[in-house]
């Protein structure tokens, strides 16, 4: 089972990606500079309470100066004030800037995605995508909080902090810098255990949501083919191998906190047994130990913070590599028409030899050619799979014809602006979707040409205001996730509705297979000549009804047209369309009679 998330190892920092990344700071860089002042101010004011205190002990205490030693006590106590007012400023300003920063980045994934060609999103699992504009963006923030601000604060506390220690003593602060090669003995071999814990876990859990989702959306399978146990079994095995590698993870960060906390102990005592010494033999001021003991508490919280964010950066460092990746994903080149060099818009189409394959499988279509006048009506039939779906995405521009050319207007489609050619040509899907939206919406569709009259009309035109003015509230009503609330027939008068009320010059209808009851089926019927009507169209037809509108009939066989003519003609053949006819339409004979109120 392949998981949604491929985690090959990463460098902890790739300075291609960062450099993308942090681009995305560069429209709050006062922010940023402010938040790295506030940063700077932190470490300062921290390495200086230690030193307080030493002051506060030898100059005051050990003298009985109590009235110094009250003023002290208030500047120590003002110097914890400022710190909290100066963390949380910096603290806001770190998370408002990853925050936004974001924001920015879901954004430019979701523009991206959404022009990126058909094509693209054959290779792609789409919980992959959803994967990365939610939870990869996370790295952005991650990138910048523990990465470039964590690294630099930690690294000014360790410098700060170091100054102060040479400054008060320069033997016991070496004594003190003495610990940290012990301090990376423990952190290598741990991080790299730990490193790779987590990246077991965001394996697990991507397999873990690939199988719930899978199961929850097949759940009409599932039940129905009595799957629930064995289900269950699976997902048993893959939790367990999940909570394995939780546990796993687990054991690492028990280890390695208190490993560290124990050389930081190590530390103080080398620092009480050295430190003493010196007190006896005079050489140290006690004030000076007790800042010291206080500056190592200090000093091994950045170094221990450090070894996790190591590892933080390069799982960042491995989505950040994947986001640039799909932003950088090529768009189709968009054509440098104008509108005034477009053709007037007549409604004629030509397949001129045209070839094509959908990545470097077999041929799909070897050299289709046919041509649709003005208003006139063409039908392609062909067994399933023979590439009928196909031409019609062709003539759409989702992908480009291989070999050979497919014109609209005399123009190549590839030529046409997207906009420009979705204006020309009306297209109704196999399966139809509808958003989770009202009806009336699902017809307009936001666009500016189409007003709630016009909406309207198109619904009563197609027959479609029957069913509408009884849902709860009219046009007005929801109509659930893909359209689930209505029916398999009404969701494609929706779809119908939607092209007539957008009115284009030709009409591309893949007129779905599944078979509605007759009542809707008449609707349909009637709805398919309403659409039709006054327009150049191609429709891959399934029903006997929308054949016998047709001007012409184009019969693909495993990618070549192999017949064409009227349905008459055809039949005369006894060929390809003869035999289809027997399968997919002799039986729809006697119902479509009885419909039309024809003798059978
Ligand atoms: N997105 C795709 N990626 C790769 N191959 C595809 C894709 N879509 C279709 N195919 C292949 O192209 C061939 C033609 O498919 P197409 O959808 O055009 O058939 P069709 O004539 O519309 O069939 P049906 O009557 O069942 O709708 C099939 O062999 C199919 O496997
Ligand atoms: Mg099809």
């Amino acid at each position: 089972m392949s998981g949604t998330i491929d985690e090959p190892l990463h460098a902890p920092y790739d300075a291609r990606v960062a450099r993308r990344l942090l681009m995305f700071l560069i429209p709050y860089r006062r922010r940023v500079a402010a938040a790295l002042v506030l940063l700077l101010a932190l470490a300062a004011i921290a390495a200086f309470q230690p030193y307080l205190v030493k002051v506060a002990i030898d100059s005051h205490i050990a003298t009985g100066d109590l009235a110094g030693l009250y003023g002290i006590a208030l500047l120590y106590l003002g110097l914890l004030v400022l710190e909290l007012g100066v963390a949380y400023g910096e603290t806001y300003l770190t998370a408002w800037v990853g925050q936004r920063a974001m924001h920015d980045l879901r954004e430019q994934l979701f523009e991206r995605l959404q022009r990126l060609p058909v094509a693209f999103f054959d290779r792609q699992p789409i919980g992959r995508l959803v994967t990365r504009v939610t939870s990869d963006v996370e790295v952005l923030n991650e990138l910048f909080s523990s990465g470039v601000v964590a690294v630099l604060s930690d690294g000014l506390m360790l410098v700060a902090i170091a100054i102060m220690m040479f400054a008060v003593n320069t033997e016991l602060a070496i004594i003190t810098l003495l610990v940290v090669p012990l301090v990376l003995a423990i952190s290598f071999p741990l991080r790299r255990r730990m490193r790779d814990a987590q990246r077991e876990i965001r394996r697990q859990l991507a397999r873990l949501n690939a199988y719930l989702q899978e199961r929850v959306s097949g759940l009409v399978v599932v039940q129905l083919f009595r799957q629930e146990r064995a289900s269950a079994d699976e997902f048993a095995g893959i939790n367990r191998e999940h909570q394995a590698a939780q546990l796993e993870s687990v054991h690492y960060y028990a280890l390695f906190y208190p490993l560290i906390e124990l050389v930081g102990a190590l530390a103080v005592a080398l620092i009480v047994w050295y430190g003493g010494g010196e007190i006896l033999r005079g050489a140290l001021t006690f004030g000076a130990l007790v800042a010291f003991l206080q500056y190592a508490q200090k000093f091994f919280r950045p170094i221990r913070d450090l070894a996790e964010k190591y590892n933080l950066l390069q799982a960042a460092m491995a989505s950040g590599e994947r986001l640039i990746t799909l932003l950088d994903e090529p768009l189709p080149p968009t054509p440098i028409r104008d509108g005034r060099q477009l053709p007037q818009p007549r409604g004629e189409i030509v397949f001129d030899d045209v070839w094509f394959r959908y990545v470097s499988d077999p041929w799909v279509l070897r050299g289709v050619s046919f041509g649709v006048r003005r208003g006139e009506k063409l039908a392609l039939v062909g067994p399933t799979g023979s590439g009928k779906t196909t031409c019609a995405s062709l003539l759409c521009g989702f992908y480009e014809p291989t070999k050979g050319r497919v014109l609209l207007d005399g123009l190549d489609v590839r030529e046409y602006p997207r906009a420009e050619l979705s204006r020309r040509v009306g297209l109704v899907l196999q399966d139809v979707f509808l958003f989770s939206r009202p009806v009336a919406d699902n017809v307009h569709l936001d666009s500016a040409s189409v007003d709630e009259r016009e909406v309207a009309a198109a619904l009563a035109a197609i027959g479609a205001d029957g069913f509408v003015t009884e849902l709860p509230d009219g046009a007005n009503t929801e109509v659930g996730e893909r359209g689930r609330s209505l029916s398999t027939g009404q969701k494609q008068l929706v779809a119908f509705a939607r092209v007539l009320a957008h009115d284009p010059p030709v009409l591309v209808l893949d007129e779905a297979t599944s078979s509605v009851d007759s009542a809707s089926e008449a609707l349909i019927e009637q709805a398919i000549g309403q659409l039709m009507t006054d327009r150049s169209s191609i429709v891959i037809a399934h029903r006997l009804s929308t054949i016998r509108r047709v001007d012409q009939i184009v019969v693909v066989h495993k990618g070549t047209v192999c017949e064409r003519g009227t349905h008459q003609q055809l039949l005369a053949r006894e060929g390809v369309y003869a035999r289809l006819y027997e399968l997919q339409f002799a039986d729809q004979e006697g119902r479509s009679r009885r419909l039309a109120g024809e003798p059978t």
